[in-house]
């Protein structure tokens, strides 16, 4: 592993990094996703790798190259996503930052969808909830960190978070600030454990924000 020149070792460990939109087919040619560009979750799979973890990636629909040491499984929907971590489950330490779709159309056919009345109704279906989904299955010295963006009564959303997903931490991060959340290279995240610790992160670039919060949750 290359050296390190800040944060502690992660060599021997196993992390797991969710990252990036899910897309959810409406139809051949038209999906429901979000405006993630995958940026946190990567930037977390690059420093965690750096610092000697075996790191798998399970990534969105995104625009990065893979980050240097990283294993890297592409998904598209929020059941791929689901399935594939499942299958990575026991990882020692496990990110969550994929803004993962919460609804998916309730049927999908293979024929494109054709234009006809002034409105349209699309049914929709709730989807796993992938985090929840590892932490009612979270072993012991297993360590479980999840996303949480909020536009309003972020710290109460993100503990209502935190306790029923079975977490030991959560990153707290905001929609509607300059500089912050989707598709910009700074964040400014507030981190929330289980144990009732508060970290107030600075905006900062997001590698930036990756180290501080491996520091703080691989202590
Ligand atoms: N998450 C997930 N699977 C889902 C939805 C969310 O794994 N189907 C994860 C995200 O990766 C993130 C955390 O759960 O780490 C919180 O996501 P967020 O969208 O903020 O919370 P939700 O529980 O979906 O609640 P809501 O969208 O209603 O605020
Ligand atoms: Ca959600």
């Amino acid at each position: 592993a290359a050296p390190e020149a800040s944060g502690g070792s992660l060599a021997g460990r196993t992390v797991l990094v969710t990252a990036g939109p899910t897309r959810e087919a409406i139809d051949p040619v038209r999906f429901l996703s979000n405006g993630s560009t995958g940026t946190m979750g990567f930037e977390i799979a690059r420093e965690a790798a750096r610092r000697g973890a075996s790191v798998t990636l399970l990534a969105g629909p995104v625009s990065l190259p893979t980050p240097e040491g990283v294993t890297r499984v592409d998904i598209v929907s929020a059941d791929d996503l689901h399935e594939a971590a499942m299958q990575h489950a026991d990882a020692d330490l496990v990110i969550a930052a994929a803004a993962v779709s919460d609804y998916a159309p309730a049927s999908s056919g293979d024929r494109k969808l054709k234009k006809a009345d002034d409105a349209l109704s699309l049914t929709l279906r709730r989807t796993p909830d992938v985090l929840a989904a590892l932490g009612a299955r979270k072993r012991d010295g297993q360590t479980l960190v999840g996303f949480a963006l909020e536009t309003h009564d972020g710290e109460a959303h993100a503990r209502g978070k935190l306790e029923r997903k079975n977490l030991d931490w959560i990153v707290l991060n905001f929609q509607n600030e300059p500089g912050a959340g989707f598709g910009t290279g700074t964040n400014r995240v507030v981190l929330l454990s289980r144990a009732g610790e508060r970290a107030d992160l600075p905006l900062a670039p997001k590698a930036q924000i990756a180290a501080s919060i491996l520091d703080a949750v691989a202590r």
